[in-house]
């Protein structure tokens, strides 16, 4: 096939199935919102399976009516949606609003998932984490966290927090003012924060103020849930091009969801927004042939994976700390330099980051072969 990516979404046709009437779509509160586009909370009635029942939703829009390139982009991350099908570890797509589209409106209606993004999330938890990883790296036996808890005089664990309320909603409203509008990108930061990502920045949904402390047994499990979403982008063919923790969502029963996919290639690596600098390019997560070469593969979104774990097992700390995103820090990867196993990582997520980072993408591990090394790895110690 010699059809570009984006040639390729061009002609995926779009399914009217996915068609869902404006008016039964009641749109809320701001959950998110980047550079291009922004998400809020809505109600939507007898969406997707749902009968004629009402059913919290996430929809997805662009942020200025007038960003062609935006729309563009968010029209090309919908027929990629149709294309990839149902994945309990992906954010699913439950129908979208095209009607307007000509006048530049596009609703897209995906799966809501109330505790937010990962990264929000690991910083929220530093205080209640409960670390079952030794000094060495070894994870603890059953009889010493057993061990532990007794030690702990029965407090922190299972203290459900209430935070206290007030009208947290403007919070979500990010400082998108470093953001450059539409195509004419000046920006010249060189990275991009948690925070100030360009279509995701998911903030936990204020109205939903009960959590559960955390511990090192979740952060395996959402490590093992987004090599499972991961595989199955890459079965279907499907870049991310932008993996890491502020991307990914929780929903209940402790799922993590992948999101955001096919999006940021679009608007990175292909259309207006990169210009000059590495201004909107998450070089942290960037696989080195990426920043190099803009080369993106499935192998590349293995090298974000192996960010996004040491992003989980440090509680959600921007990696390499203390430097940055910058020209520097791509000579020191190309000269062999990479991030240390976080002391919260068990060592075999030690050798999987590792292995992620491989110069050459060919030797890098697969999404399934981390899903199942990972799965055995479970099975040894719950
Ligand atoms: N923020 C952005 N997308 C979201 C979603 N699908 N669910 C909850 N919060 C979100």
């Amino acid at each position: 096939d010699h059809l570009s990516l984006d040639e390729q979404i061009e002609i995926l046709p779009y399914d009217t199935r996915w068609e869902f009437p404006r008016h039964r779509l009641k749109l809320g509160v701001q959950l998110g919102a980047g550079c291009f586009g922004r998400v809020v909370k809505a109600q939507a009635v007898g969406v997707k399976d749902s009968e004629e029942t009402v059913k919290t939703v996430a929809v997805k829009m662009v942020r200025s009516q007038t960003n062609v390139a935006a729309l563009e982009a968010l029209v090309g991350e919908l027929k990629i949606m149709i294309h990839l099908g149902a994945h309990l570890n992906v954010v699913n797509l439950l129908g979208a609003c095209t009607k307007s589209v000509i006048k530049g409106e596009l609703l897209v209606i995906v799966e809501y998932c109330r505790f937010g993004n990962l990264q929000t999330y690991l910083v929220g938890h530093r205080t209640d984490f409960e670390n079952q990883v030794d000094e060495f790296g070894n994870l603890l036996t059953d009889a010493e966290m057993q061990e532990m808890d007794r030690s702990r005089n029965g407090n922190a664990n299972n203290q459900d927090q209430i935070q206290t309320s007030s009208s947290q909603a403007n919070l979500i409203d990010q400082d998108v003012s470093a953001c450059p509008e539409g195509s004419s990108s000046s920006s010249s930061s060189g990275e991009v924060s948690p925070g100030a990502d360009t279509f995701g920045f998911y903030q936990q949904d204020p109205e939903n103020k009960v959590s559960h402390s955390i511990s090192t047994a979740d952060l395996i499990s959402w490590s093992f849930q987004i090599a499972r979403g991961m595989d199955y982008l890459a079965s279907r063919k499907v870049l991310h091009g932008d993996l890491a923790a502020r991307n990914v969502l929780l929903a209940d029963g402790g799922v993590a969801k992948v999101a955001d996919f096919g999006m940021s290639r679009n608007m990175y690596y292909e259309g207006n927004y990169q210009k000059e600098s590495q201004g909107l390019m998450p070089v942290k997560w960037m696989a080195i042939e990426s920043l190099t070469d803009r080369r993106f593969s499935t192998q590349s979104d293995v090298w974000s994976y192996g960010v996004l774990l040491w992003e989980i097992f440090t509680l959600g700390k921007v990696p390499y700390p203390g430097m940055e995103a910058n020209h520097e820090l791509i000579r020191q990867l190309e000269k062999g330099y990479r991030m240390e196993k976080p002391d919260f990582a068990p060592n075999y997520f030690g050798e999987i980051m590792a292995s992620c980072w491989k110069s050459d993408p060919k030797e890098r591990p697969t999404f399934s072969h981390m899903e199942q090394q990972i799965s055995l790895q479970m099975e040894s110690t719950v």
